[in-house]
């Protein structure tokens, strides 16, 4: 059977939110997929342990592009521990499911804030 995406897949793919860097925000990080070559570019603006702001650049398929923007949107206003906890089955169920073998894809963008916030301290 054939995948559907989902509306909030297309939203995002089409319109994808936060790209660029914001102005303060000063950490960065970045995922390069050894799978495929794919890579996202974070910034975050963190203050008192929340991230303030946050943009990026994705160099991806569609999934990576829609993750990285619906992941962008989910983690502003959150803390630095909620933001780590995040897993790629909560991204690929809020775009509303991918298939199997992009899962890594959705997770693209949260690699690469975990690089960012290693740079932390
Ligand atoms: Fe590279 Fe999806 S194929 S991120």
């Amino acid at each position: 059977m054939q995948f559907r995406y989902s509306d909030v897949f297309y939203d995002h793919f089409t319109s994808p939110r936060n790209i660029g860097r914001p102005t303060g925000a000063d950490l960065c990080g970045e995922y390069v997929s050894g799978l495929c070559g794919d890579s996202v570019r974070v910034y975050l603006d963190i203050e008192d342990g929340v991230i303030k702001d946050i943009g990026y650049n994705v160099c991806g398929c569609s999934v990576a592009i829609a993750a990285a923007s619906l992941t962008s949107e989910l983690l502003r206003g959150m803390t630095v521990e909620q933001a780590l906890a995040l897993t790629d089955e909560e991204i690929a169920d809020k775009l509303g499911g991918v298939p199997d073998d992009k899962i890594q894809c959705s997770f693209l963008m949260h690699s690469a804030i975990e690089d960012a916030i290693k740079n932390l301290s």
